[in-house]
This record gives C-alpha cells, sequence and structure tokens, in this order.
C-alpha cells in the first residue's frame, strides 16, 4: 500500500548509523574531488562521512506500489490520476534528469516492474547515461525485486521467483553494480522470519524496514535497539540465515513536512511526481533538529569509518519474527491474513502451474515455446505472478478494480503456460492430440469429462518425489472403468455432486455425478490414466451409497479407512473426534463455524473499524452460525464423506480417502449475509482435547515454524488490547496444537489468518465481508462481489488435518504442505492413451554437461557472495563450505536449505 510519493527523505547515518556502510547517501560532506579518483559503484562510491559529527545521511527514494488504488500499469503511465496522483514514468524520467545535471545528487530505486517498464522505453543515449549513473554509484538499487512483497501472505517459492526475475534483470542490464546490496521493505504489514532468511541467502547485507508493532518500537526506541541481528533461521547453520536489520524512523511521529505515510496528507510530499518541485535544502534545514532528536533513540552515533569493528549485536540478537503488527491498541492489522481469499488461492495454484510450466518448458525443449498449439510462454505467468506478491496485491488490501487486474494477469498467465505445457507433452509423446485443461475441478466443472465417454488423464507430478493423489472428475454416467499407465484397473467410484457445488458452480456445469479415484505419479514425471464409460445411459441414478439424515440420533456416527477414524455426533450432525488408528491415538474433536462481528468505529474505545487491513471484532464471542448440520452420508471403497449444512451459506465435507492419512475439511462459505447491516468474518474452529495451554504453532511463508503463545510476545512485555486481533498470525501452509500425546496439525491451501484462543482450540479465519473501511488509503469497504456472484462471493477450500505423535509430526506436515502448493496437473485428452506412454524415458533424454552454484536467487556467483560478517565476536564460526568441486556432482541439502544451480545441458 501507501504513497506512490515522487520522492521523499528520510535520515540516515545518525539515525541508520549502523547502516552507514551499507548505502549511500546524499550527504552534507563532499564528495573526493573530481578526477582524483574513478567513480565506482557500490559502497566505494558513497560520500565520505566526518568522524566525530552527526553524520545525517539523506536517502532519496520512492515507493511505488506495483499496484494498489491504481494498477500497475495506471501507476506506471500515470492513468486514472482522478484516483490518485502518481506515474512512475515520470519519477523515473525527472530523477534521472536530476541525477545527470549534479553528479552529487544519489538515488536509490527499489520496484524492477516499474524499472522494467520504464527501461524499455528509453533510447540507447538514455541507456548509457543510466548505466553511467548505476556505475558510479549515483543510481543505486535497493532490494531489486520485481515488487516489495508481502510478507505474510506470501510462499517462500514465489518469492525466490519474484526476487529473482527483478535481481538477473538487473544483473544482465548492469552486471555487477546493478546488484542491490541492501533489502528494503519499508511499507509491508508486519515482516516475517522467512523473508530475512531468505534475504541472507540472497547476498544481501542488510534489511531496512519500517512498520512494526508501536508497542515494541517504544521499548527499541527505549533500550536503543533499532538496529538488530536477526537470526532468522532456527535449522540454517550461523550466519547463512543472519541479516542486519534496521528499523526506519518513519511512520508515526514524522517531522512536518516528512510524512510519507499515507495517513498523513502532506501534500507537497505526497503529491507531486516531479522532483524539480522538491527543496532539498528546506527539508534539510527541517531535519536537523529531527536527526538529533533521532539519535538518541538508535544505539550509535558512530561514524562510517569505525562502524564494523566496534560493535557487538549479541544482546539484540532476535529470533522471533515482526507479527502482528499494530500501529494503535485498538488497530491490529492482522484482518488481510484473510482477505480476499480466493484471489489468495489463485496465486497459490497459480504458483504451482507455474514451476510446472518451468518444468515443462525445459524438459520439452525449444518446441515448448513454439509448437504444434501455438505460441506459448512461462514469462507471462512469472510476471502476473511476481507481481501479485506485491504487499498491496496477495495482501488482498488493493481497490476491488486492482484485484481483478491481479487476477487477470494470473489468467492470461495461465493459458500461456497451458500453450507451453501442450506443446511440451506433444514433443514428449509424439502425439498432438488437443489437450484439455480444467481449472474449474474444484466446484465440479469440466465440460470435457462430462460429456466424454472415453478419455485420458494425464498427470504431471511437479515435486521431487512421487505422489499418490485424489481425482475427482465431474461426470453424467453412472458406471466407469479406469485403468493405470500398465493398463491394469484402477479402483473408482461415482458419487452425486453434492447440492452446495451445484449452488456455487450455478450454470458452469452440469454434470450430476463425480468419478472418483486415485492416481500416482513419480517425481518430476508423469503418469497417464484411461477412464472408460461402460453404461451407456447418463443422467441414470449412481449404484453409490448416499444417505439423508436428519432429525434425533439419525445422523452418521463414523467414517473410516485403514489410517483414520473420524466420529459424529448423530444428533447434531458435527465431529466428535479423531482417532489415528496407526498409533492409537485418539482426541476429542468438535468442529463448527462461526462469526465475528465486525466492529463499525462507532464505540467509545477507539473508532477502528474491520476493514481491509485491519480485524476488529466488536465482541470477543464469536457467533455460532448453527448448532446442527443436516449431513449426508457418502461410503464407498474410494472416498468416504459427510456433507454437512449449516445454513444456506456455510457447508462442508468431512472427506476420507482410502490411502490418505489426513481427513479433509473442504469448507464452501458465502454469499456472507448483511441484511442485517453486520460485517462478518467467518472463522472454522476446532476444538480439541488437547492440553495446548495458549500455545500453538504457525509457519512462515511456508517454511519453518514459529511459536506463538496467546496474549505474549517473545520480545517485549505486551500490554494486550485486543484479545482477539491480537492474537492472530498468519498461517501460510500449516499451523499445529500439541501437548506430550497429541500433534494436530491443520494444513491450509491458502494463506489465512488464524489462532488458538482457548486451550486445545484452534481457530482460522476463512472469509471476510466488511461494510466500513478502516482508514489506511484503500477506502472501500472489502465487500466482494462478482458478476457470477452478485449477491456476495462464495469461497471455497480444503483443510488437510492430521493427528501424530508430536515428534513424528514435525516431519509429517512440511512435505503435507508442499503437496498442497505443488499439486499435480491433471490435463486430458479424448480416447484411451496410446500404449506405453512414451512419457516415462523423459529424463533420460538431458544430458548434464556442468552446474554452477549461484546465490538463492540466481543473481549472484556463488563463489562471488562475500557479505559483511556481523556475528558477534563470542561466536565460534563454522567453516563454510563452497561447492567447488565439479568432479563431485553429489549434493548434499542440509535440513531446510535451497540452493540454487546453473546446469549446462544437451538435450
Ligand atoms: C449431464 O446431465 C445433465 C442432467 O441430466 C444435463 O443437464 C447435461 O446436459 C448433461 N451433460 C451432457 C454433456 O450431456
Ligand atoms: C439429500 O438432500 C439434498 C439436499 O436437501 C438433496 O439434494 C439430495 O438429493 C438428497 N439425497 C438423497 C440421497 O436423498
Ligand atoms: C455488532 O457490532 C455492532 C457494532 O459494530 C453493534 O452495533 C451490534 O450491536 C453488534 N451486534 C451484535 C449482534 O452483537
Ligand atoms: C458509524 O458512524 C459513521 C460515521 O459517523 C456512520 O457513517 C455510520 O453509519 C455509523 N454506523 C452505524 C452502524 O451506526
Ligand atoms: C460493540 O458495539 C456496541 C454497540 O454499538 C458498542 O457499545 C460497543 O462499544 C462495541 N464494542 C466494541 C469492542 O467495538
Ligand atoms: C456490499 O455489496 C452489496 C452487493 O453488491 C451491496 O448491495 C452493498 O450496498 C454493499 N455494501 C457496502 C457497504 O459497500
Ligand atoms: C475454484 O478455483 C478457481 C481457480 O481455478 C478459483 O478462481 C475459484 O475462486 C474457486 N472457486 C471457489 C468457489 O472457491
Ligand atoms: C551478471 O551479469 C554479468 C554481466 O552482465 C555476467 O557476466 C554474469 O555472469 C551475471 N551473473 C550471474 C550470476 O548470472
Amino acid at each position: 500500500m501507501a504513497h506512490i510519493s515522487s520522492t521523499a527523505h528520510l535520515p540516515c547515518a545518525a539515525v541508520l548509523c549502523a547502516f552507514s556502510l551499507l548505502f549511500c547517501a546524499v550527504s552534507s560532506f563532499p564528495v573526493a574531488p573530481e578526477g582524483k579518483q574513478e567513480a565506482k559503484c557500490g559502497y566505494e562510491s558513497c560520500h565520505m562521512t566526518k568522524p566525530g559529527f552527526l553524520n545525517v545521511h539523506l536517502v532519496p527514494h520512492t515507493h511505488d506500489d506495483v499496484g494498489w488504488l491504481k494498477t500497475v500499469d495506471q501507476y506506471f503511465y500515470g492513468d486514472r490520476n482522478d484516483i490518485q496522483h502518481a506515474g512512475v514514468q515520470y519519477i523515473l524520467d525527472s530523477v534521472v534528469d536530476q541525477l545527470l545535471k549534479n553528479p552529487q545528487r544519489r538515488f536509490i530505486y527499489v520496484e524492477t516492474a516499474f524499472f522494467y517498464r520504464w527501461w524499455k522505453r528509453q533510447d540507447e543515449d538514455m541507456r548509457n547515461n543510466v548505466r553511467t549513473l548505476v556505475n558510479q554509484g549515483r543510481l543505486e538499487f535497493v532490494n531489486g525485486g520485481w515488487c516489495m512483497s508481502d510478507e505474510a501472505a506470501t510462499h517462500y517459492s514465489s518469492v525466490i521467483d519474484q526476487m529473482t526475475l527483478g535481481l538477473r534483470f538487473l544483473n544482465e542490464t548492469f552486471g555487477e553494480c546493478g546488484r542491490p546490496r541492501v533489502a528494503w521493505h519499508i511499507d509491508p504489514f508486519g515482516h516475517a522470519r522467512e523473508h530475512a532468511s531468505m534475504f541472507a541467502q540472497m547476498g544481501y547485507d542488510g534489511f531496512f524496514f519500517g512498520r512494526l508493532d508501536y508497542q515494541d518500537r517504544e521499548q527499541r526506541q527505549m533500550t536503543l535497539d533499532q538496529e538488530l541481528l536477526w537470526r532468522a533461521s532456527d535449522s540454517l547453520t550461523p550466519p547463512m540465515a543472519d541479516l542486519l536489520t534496521g528499523i526506519l524512523p518513519n511512520g508515526y511521529n514524522p517531522p512536518e513536512g516528512f510524512c510519507w505515510d499515507q495517513s498523513c496528507d502532506d501534500a507537497p510530499i505526497r503529491d507531486d511526481p516531479d522532483l524539480e518541485d522538491y527543496n532539498v535544502d528546506d527539508v534539510v534545514q527541517r531535519f536537523i533538529q529531527t536527526a538529533k532528536d533521532q539519535a538518541t533513540v538508535y544505539k550509535t552515533n558512530h561514524i562510517i569509518m569505525t562502524m564494523g569493528s566496534d560493535f557487538q549485536y549479541e544482546t539484540a540478537l532476535k529470533t522471533d519474527d515482526f507479527f502482528p503488527y499494530a500501529d494503535d491498541a485498538h488497530d491490529f492489522w492482522t484482518g488481510y491474513f484473510t482477505s480476499r481469499p480466493a484471489l489468495k488461492r489463485y496465486e497459490r495454484i497459480s504458483n504451482g502451474l507455474l514451476q510446472v510450466c518451468n518444468q515443462l518448458e525445459v524438459l520439452g525443449g525449444s518446441s515448448s515455446r513454439n509448437g504444434p498449439f501455438g505460441k506459448g510462454d512461462s514469462h507471462t505467468m512469472r510476471k502476473s505472478l511476481a507481481v501479485a506478491q506485491h504487499h498491496d496485491a496477495v495482501s488482498g488490501t488493493s481497490k476491488q478494480h486492482v484485484a481483478n487486474d491481479y487476477a487477470r494477469r494470473l489468467s492470461s498467465g495461465w493459458s500461456t503456460c497451458q500453450v507451453v505445457v501442450s506443446n511440451s507433452l506433444s514433443a514428449l509423446s509424439g502425439s498432438t492430440a488437443p489437450r484439455v485443461y480444467c481449472d474449474n475441478l474444484n466446484i465440479s466443472v469440466c465440460s470435457f469429462t462430462e460429456a466424454s465417454k472415453q478419455f485420458t488423464v494425464t498427470v504431471f507430478n511437479p515435486l521431487g518425489r512421487p505422489v499418490l493423489w485424489p481425482v475427482r472428475l465431474p461426470v453424467n454416467g453412472t458406471q466407469y472403468s479406469v485403468s493405470d499407465p500398465d493398463g491394469k484397473p484402477v479402483d473408482s467410484k461415482v458419487v452425486p455432486v453434492s447440492s452446495s457445488t451445484r449452488d456455487v458452480r450455478k450454470d458452469r456445469g452440469f454434470a450430476v455425478n463425480e468419478l472418483v479415484f486415485e492416481v500416482q505419479a513419480p517425481p518430476l514425471g508423469f503418469s497417464a490414466y484411461t477412464v472408460s464409460q461402460i453404461q451407456d445411459q447418463t443422467g441414470a441414478k449412481t449404484e453409490t451409497k448416499t444417505e439423508n439424515k436428519t432429525g434425533p440420533n439419525q445422523g452418521p456416527t463414523q467414517i473410516e479407512n485403514k489410517f483414520l477414524r473420524a466420529t459424529f455426533d448423530p444428533d447434531t450432525g458435527l465431529l466428535t473426534g479423531l482417532i489415528n488408528l496407526e498409533t492409537k491415538q485418539r482426541i476429542d474433536l468438535t468442529q463448527n463455524f462461526y462469526w465475528y462481528n465486525a466492529s463499525d468505529g462507532n464505540n467509545s474505545d477507539s473508532i477502528q473499524p474491520s476493514g481491509a487491513y485491519i480485524f476488529r471484532p466488536n465482541s470477543s464471542t464469536p457467533f455460532i452460525i448453527s448448532k446442527t448440520a443436516k449431513t449426508e452420508l457418502v461410503q464407498t471403497s474410494v472416498v468416504q464423506e459427510v456433507r454437512q449444512i449449516f445454513s444456506p451459506w456455510a457447508s462442508q465435507v468431512v472427506r476420507l480417502y482410502s490411502s490418505s492419512r489426513t481427513l479433509e475439511l473442504e469448507w464452501t462459505v458465502g454469499p456472507v449475509p448483511i441484511d442485517d447491516d453486520l460485517g462478518k468474518e467467518v472463522i472454522t474452529r476446532i476444538d480439541t482435547s488437547i492440553k495446548s495451554g495458549g500455545v500453538f504453532y504457525t509457519d512462515s511463508n511456508g517454511r519453518e515454524l514459529l511459536k506463538r503463545k496467546k496474549d505474549f510476545r517473545p520480545t517485549w512485555d505486551l500490554k494486550q488490547s485486543e484479545p482477539i486481533a491480537g492474537n492472530y498470525y498468519p498461517i501460510n501452509s500449516r499451523a499445529f496444537i500439541m501437548d506430550e500425546e497429541n500433534q494436530l496439525t491443520v494444513v491450509t491451501d491458502r494463506s489465512q489468518g488464524g489462532s488458538s484462543i482457548q486451550n486445545g482450540s484452534l481457530e482460522i479465519m476463512l472469509h471476510r465481508r466488511l461494510l466500513y473501511d478502516d482508514v489506511r488509503g484503500v477506502a472501500e469497504p472489502l465487500n466482494e462481489t462478482s458478476d457470477l456472484f452478485p449477491e456476495g462471493l462464495v469461497v471455497r477450500g480444503s483443510l488437510l488435518l492430521s493427528l501424530d505423535p508430536p515428534k513424528s509430526a514435525a516431519d509429517k506436515h512440511r512435505p503435507l504442505g508442499q503437496e498442497m502448493v505443488l499439486q499435480p496437473l491433471l490435463s486430458f485428452t479424448e480416447g484411451a492413451q496410446e500404449t506405453n506412454t512414451k512419457l516415462s524415458k523423459l529424463f533420460s533424454t538431458m544430458e548434464v554437461l556442468g552446474f554452477s552454484e549461484l546465490n538463492l536467487s540466481a543473481n549472484q556467483w556463488k563463489k562471488d557472495m562475500k557479505r559483511f560478517d556481523w556475528t558477534p565476536k563470542t561466536e565460534e564460526k563454522p567453516e563454510q563450505k563452497q561447492f567447488t568441486d565439479p568432479s563431485s556432482w553429489d549434493v548434499t541439502l542440509k535440513p531446510m536449505e535451497i540452493r540454487t544451480f546453473l546446469l549446462r545441458v544437451r538435450i
């Protein structure tokens, strides 16, 4: 979010003293006399500082949202200035112009999505000028990813991809001088530990951010802890994930005339895109007093020269994260963890498709991009997905028309990627049969399978290990035979499409049944299954036993497979327990849907309403949607399910596939009613007999886990002012609660917010519909509707529950989370599969000639990666092994390591 102010200025040095090494800055001190030394980029191009003085570094920068109130292209071109006066192309034009006029000037630029657009439009003369500015360190890139990513709702793999896209463009364009030295996240609404870990592995020397909890900031100002060494991984060997981190003094007490937070309205700085309107001298004058004041709340006023040696950071080692973020007592930015749940899911599965597309683009060779099905590319999806990582995109905090633009971009990524997949499969199999994709299997829509009497399902598995995966296809027949790649029969069953699925799909599909079976696929490989209808009569009743049971003691009592049993109360239709049949573990477990009544902002404590960013329930007690569910039981050898209807806008299927070790809860929520004029934040809550005592665990960006404790923050004394919202944390892929005997893990299919408010309970927010804007700039209530759902958006998703002994569970849930992210891609062709699917010999066709290791974001060779070492002197430093020996092509990955290699191959 926030402020495309064309430029704003903030002080560093005294203020960012420890970081002065990391930055080039405009200061009041002269540079070396001209001609005496060659101009250089990097730290050597910095102005000199003066020993014994308070060095005030001004860092002119611009924060350009890759979509927020306007779309990314509207921001670039300066279109729709009626919404917000901002045009990034003019900012870059005038910045470059000003830099060229005066060699003393410096500027930092952050978002490569905009810079890339601008660069493409420049002629060779201008490009040469800009290369000079970059080579002399006068224009310096910081962060340099495609966008400044959101940190709560993003998955690490998409973050690495978007950083790689931006950073490799900068390296290709400018070489070493284009490589950013610091990561710069001045706007995201809270900070994830995994982001810090990734930035460290990308070779950044330091990290700056702007927003942290107001109580945390006060505390840090008192103890001079606004510079810290963040130890961002429990698993990686230090200093691999150590990152020197500086908290910028922006935010809530800006000096007059310097406010670049969107909550104030300093017109001269905020609204004018033309640098010539800025009076830097005036700005500096007013800053002197502020800089002096600010120096008192930072650890050092040391000068740049003595920096690296004098400090010890032991006391400021931080190992947790900066969530949740509150800017006041009743203003917790924990709503956006869930805002726009459909977009969050679309972003997540688009990431899966991109990985498939990348893999197949390589495997299929050059004809993947230009083959029998036309021109395809993975680049469209890569860019769309990179844009979607922005902190107003996947976060759900943009205006509705901008959210539509993000989804539209992803959708064009889907079509070009699907061409790549079709071309690649054609090259690999030798068949040019038209290939069909069904993007709405989640609501049982696929006109192809609905109509076809015989077809082949090709399953591509993007994971590096084999998967067993359930497939559900909309069909009209009642009996089918399914055979595996070897022609062996596969157990399959036909079950009726549920009433809630019919409601949500509307007239997008008409199939009456679903064909259910389990498929397997090898690591990074394919398998093909043939489906043949063996009964002509369509629309006939299926032989699958389904029963509608309502009324006292009429409901189902249990479903089970060989691993799990879920029990139900036959009176209420609700879950009552979960049993792991292998380990003989058993817990009481009830689950239901509730909604928090959103604050409208009209009360005496605070005028803060719930909105796109902020979660503020009117009361800590959520309302139950219904104490009972109408149930329907489906029991077959392939799948067992209890379909529960709680209300016309909340239903669920509790489902067990025959080979699954997890219980699926497939929820469907919406349209959330607002006819009572109350905004609603809908949660699913699982209450168990586990004695978790207010402790729960959530993942950070889909990787390592962090311990959360109710009403507690590890590094400061929390005064809890919002008992619910102040305990919400982002869940990217999984969360769990445990005691000595049992661990209940919940794997999510998208980013969501969640908490554990009661002992043994875990709640996850699924959907939000709000009637007021929360006054953080977006100026729209989060009230999602669409052409298909004019009465309010309906969203469907899945949670996977797993019950394990605490020790073994730790290893289990990360692969599960990965399976949700990198789901197999299904595609369909008419008729039976050709004998022996030719696809299996895939990998032997590629000969690896050599390889070199890169940093995590692939913009620097690993051997050239030299970060500043901030490790406290007292700590032992492990030998850093470099991967150099090309004769040994075995790479051993330590736990949680991700390594990046460039392979040279012959196809
Ligand atoms: C499937 O059956 C439904 C219900 O009879 C019907 O409306 C629909 O047209 C059928 N679909 C096809 C492709 O025949
Ligand atoms: C059960 O009830 C639902 C909704 O009321 C209906 O659509 C479905 O056909 C019924 N199923 C059976 C087996 O009666
Ligand atoms: C819901 O909250 C609103 C204020 O946000 C309040 O006026 C209303 O009484 C509350 N309703 C219920 C049912 O608690
Ligand atoms: C709350 O106050 C605002 C501004 O005074 C007003 O527009 C809104 O209608 C009020 N909401 C309710 C539910 O009374
Ligand atoms: C909830 O709404 C009621 C009625 O408008 C109001 O009196 C109360 O202060 C609100 N509480 C919170 C926490 O917003
Ligand atoms: C929310 O959306 C509904 C459906 O479009 C509309 O009728 C209602 O006025 C909207 N409410 C607000 C506060 O935007
Ligand atoms: C079904 O999946 C599509 C993406 O393929 C998504 O856009 C849509 O929102 C999902 N439908 C529901 C009801 O969640
Ligand atoms: C960075 O760019 C330079 C020059 O453009 C090139 O020689 C170098 O190999 C690139 N580095 C990486 C890691 O791709």
